[in-house]
């Protein structure tokens, strides 16, 4: 025993050594046979072990519940332990008192940080930043990585066209293009280019796939989309993951069109492993094989581990004695001995399972240095990059009469109201998937805001409403207690303290949204009004007449109508992260400029829902103008269009122009724009380009999104972007050929900063 410490210790003192050994000899041929070299020495009882996954959540269970399985080969991964020494503890029993020593994976739901808390991945989305986005998840998997995670339910790719959807906030919105690139610059900031490298993390793209057009935007429930829609607007951001070199991908809970993802042939080989050449592995998600006999698929659970299995499901998470899981773990030693599956396709499952093993070098470092996991955690270097994504993930819709940035030390502002539920708390600036990190750590906009005016400015907060705080039983093991609600008289008495704050103040922040567990898994609402009496608050407040910011921090898209012909500024700060509240003073106080743009088309009202700007143009409106898609009682233009978003300058696109008027199938054309800064103070705006094709063998979007970059501008500073348009911007999926087309046909395309952008031109495709 003694030996065995010293050599762990020796190992540990030696892990970037160890680990960079441990990487050489992970070629691809080389962990093929390694794989293959354990896969015959296992028992079929081992190999089922391999292909189970279980929950352990320390709240409720104690380790010794799992060790047992453990020790017997039963047990090939665990989710949610997070605890290093627990880590440890559970891969001691795998690595040395199982009979093959096979290592246990440790995965996590690392979904925008760890311990250092990033934007919600909406929010990053609204960055535009691929750059940014990537070193986010860099930090992120370094975190985790150090406590001894190896392997992150992210990115989560789903397309959401449905703010009732509470998963939107998981994901990078609504477009394909755009949702394509978060994807792989995710891929890449955990894996790098070497998931077993120091610091990195297996990634897992998920849930595949569809699952973000749940109907009515009711979490879980069914997605019926066409080919069409799958090819063009929801598989982009996975493929992307795939070309990034995502080791896993999760299968989606919901059923597509009838059958059920985690038992869906189509998705699983038809298009994951022939069409893209995926030689990852593929997990369910939770308890989603025994659900296949809930979906009315499967006869039983039996049937439903043939159905995984035989679809392409290799592992089984699940929760421990659930009543639906742990399918495989059950019934697949008897399925073999009747005959309903084969051994070859357990082989296959254990072999890519036991090949991710070996690439991410868990045999080589099976442990975590336990002494060394605190100073990888929120280390200052963490909380400036968390601070600076969420300066550049806010979004300015409003900004009447360049109310802000507002003046440090101006004397007009000797006293600041903040007001509303969200305005000092640090728990919600968080947002939902965040089940690691120290809440305390977070900054709430009260205290951002009083530390950027220092003590010669009064700060008084108000909460002024409460709102329900609402989640899944589940969820309250990680948010703690839910708090009393308020009495009638206290609800009274301070609303009308709120009130009477922003009267006696010379400036009001007024802090509305949503608390964080109200977006996210199983949080649809059936309307995205303003919960609770917020907007009663807004209605007050602003009546006050004193000069207004609205800082929103949620999860989704919210009704503002009322507030944006009558609140001056409007800043859209998502749920932004441990910095969230410095990084919102800096955006107020013009220490940062914002430059973020909406990754969502904004509706007016939840009577809009689904609203996306890349629709199809169905009916001229020119001719009979009642007689074209549209409401009586609303506009049908959203509230705020797809890429949009203010500056505290301004900007002006010119000299749109393409590099031929003609060109060839398969050639590529250029486009270029002269982007200016034509305010005083320097920004950054993100230029886009979109398309339109004119005519084909099916009807395209009237806009479409192929091309951004975010640049930087001082005063008076022109720029010229470009953006190439070549067979893959111009190529698309027809469900009249069933098939990928590029087509003759004449090409709108459009250059702005947003989807409503004006400035045209044209170019032609040609045979
Ligand atoms: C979610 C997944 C998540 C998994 C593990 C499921 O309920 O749908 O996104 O990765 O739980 O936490």
């Amino acid at each position: 025993m003694r030996k065995l410490k010293c050599l762990l210790l020796i190992l540990s003192l030696f892990m970037p050594l160890t680990q960079t050994l441990g990487q050489a000899s992970t070629s691809r041929d080389d962990v093929s046979k390694r794989a293959a070299a354990l896969l015959a020495k296992m028992t079929l009882d081992e190999k089922i072990g391999q292909l189970n996954q279980l929950f352990f959540l320390s709240m409720l269970m104690q380790p010794e519940m799992l060790e047992p399985g453990i020790r017997e080969g039963k047990i090939g991964s665990l989710l949610f332990v997070t605890d290093p020494a627990t880590i440890n503890r559970f891969q001691k029993v795998a690595v040395e008192q199982s009979r093959l020593k096979i290592p246990l994976l440790f995965g996590f739901d690392v979904i925008h940080g760890f311990r250092t808390v990033f934007p919600v991945p909406l929010a990053m989305a609204s960055s535009w930043d691929p750059a940014l986005v990537e070193r986010a998840q860099t930090i992120a998997a370094r975190e985790a990585r150090a406590a001894g995670i190896r392997w992150t339910f992210a990115p989560m790719v789903d397309i959401a066209r449905d703010p009732r959807w509470g998963r939107i906030v998981e994901g990078a919105g609504e477009d394909p293009y755009l949702g394509a690139k978060m994807s792989a610059a995710q891929v890449r900031g955990f894996q790098g280019s070497d998931p077993s490298a120091p610091g990195r993390l297996l990634a897992c793209m998920k849930h595949f796939a569809g699952y973000g057009a749940a109907d009515g935007g009711r979490d879980y429930d069914s997605a019926y989309l066409s080919d069409s829609q799958l090819y063009n607007v929801y598989f982009p951001p996975f493929k992307a993951a795939v070309d990034a070199g995502v080791g896993c991908t999760m299968s989606a809970y919901m059923n597509l069109n009838d059958v059920p993802a985690t038992g869906n042939v189509f998705l699983l080989q038809d298009v994951l492993r022939k069409d893209w050449g995926f030689k990852g592995f593929v997990v369910s998600d939770a308890d989603s094989v025994g659900n296949l006999v809930t979906h009315g698929f499967a006869a039983d659970k039996a049937d439903a581990a043939v159905r995984a299995l035989t679809a392409g499901v290799d592992m089984e998470m699940s929760l421990p004695r659930s009543p639906v899981g742990s399918a495989y773990s059950d019934s697949l030693a008897q399925l073999v001995k009747e005959g309903r599956v084969t051994t070859a396709q357990i082989d296959n499952a254990v072999r890519r399972i036991l090949e991710a093993k070996f690439k991410l070098g868990l045999f080589e470092n099976p442990y975590v240095d336990v002494s060394a996991v605190a100073s990888h955690h929120n280390t200052p270097e963490h909380r400036q990059l968390a601070r600076v994504a969420a300066q550049r993930s806010a979004v300015l819709l409003r900004n009447e009469g360049n109310l802000l940035p507002l003046v440090k030390g101006d004397a007009k502002v000797s006293s600041v109201a903040v007001i509303g539920p969200l305005g000092d708390s640090k728990r919600d600036m968080r947002g939902p998937w965040t089940l690691a990190d120290d809440r305390r750590t977070s900054v709430s906009v009260l205290e951002g805001i009083r530390e950027k005016v220092g003590p010669g400015v009064k700060v008084d907060y108000a909460q002024g409403v409460d709102m329900d705080r609402v989640y899944p039983s589940i969820f309250a093991l990680f948010g703690g207690p839910r708090p009393a609600p308020w009495s009638e008289a206290q609800k009274l008495a301070e609303f009308e303290k709120a009130v009477a704050l922003a009267r006696s103040s010379d400036l009001v922040v007024l802090v509305l949204g949503e608390y964080e567990e109200m977006s996210g898994e199983a949080a649809s609402h059936s309307t995205i009004e303003l919960a609770g009496r917020q907007r009663e608050l807004l209605e007050a407040v602003a009546a006050v007449g004193k000069p207004a910011v609205l800082v929103l921090i949620n999860g989704r898209p919210l009704d503002i109508s009322w507030a944006v012909n009558r609140v001056p500024a409007i800043l859209e700060a998502w749920h932004p992260g441990s910095e969230g509240g410095n990084a919102i003073a800096d955006l107020i106080w013009g220490d940062a400029t914002p430059g973020g743009k909406l990754p969502v088309t904004w509706p007016r009202s939840s009577g809009q829902i689904p609203i996306y700007y890349a629709h199809n143009l169905t009916q001229q409106p020119e001719s009979a103008p009642e007689f074209k898609s549209r409401y009586w009682d609303m506009p049908t233009s959203p509230l705020y269009p797809f890429g949009y978003g203010l500056s505290y300058t301004t900007f002006a696109y010119s000299n749109l122009r393409v590099s031929k008027a003609e060109a060839k199938l398969g050639e590529s054309v250029e486009v270029s724009v002269d982007v200016e800064n034509t305010g005083r103070r320097a920004g950054e705006e993100v230029a886009q380009l979109y398309i339109h094709q004119r005519s084909g063998s099916a009807s395209r979007p009237v806009h479409e999104l192929k091309g951004f970059e975010r640049i930087a501008l001082a005063p008076g500073e022109k720029k010229t972007v470009r953006f190439t348009l070549g067979k893959p911007e111009l190529t698309y999926w027809s469900s009249a050929v069933k098939g990928w087309v590029q087509e003759a046909a004449t090409f709108d395309v459009w250059a702005g900063g947003d989807s409503t952008a004006a400035l045209t031109t044209t170019f032609r495709v040609v045979r």
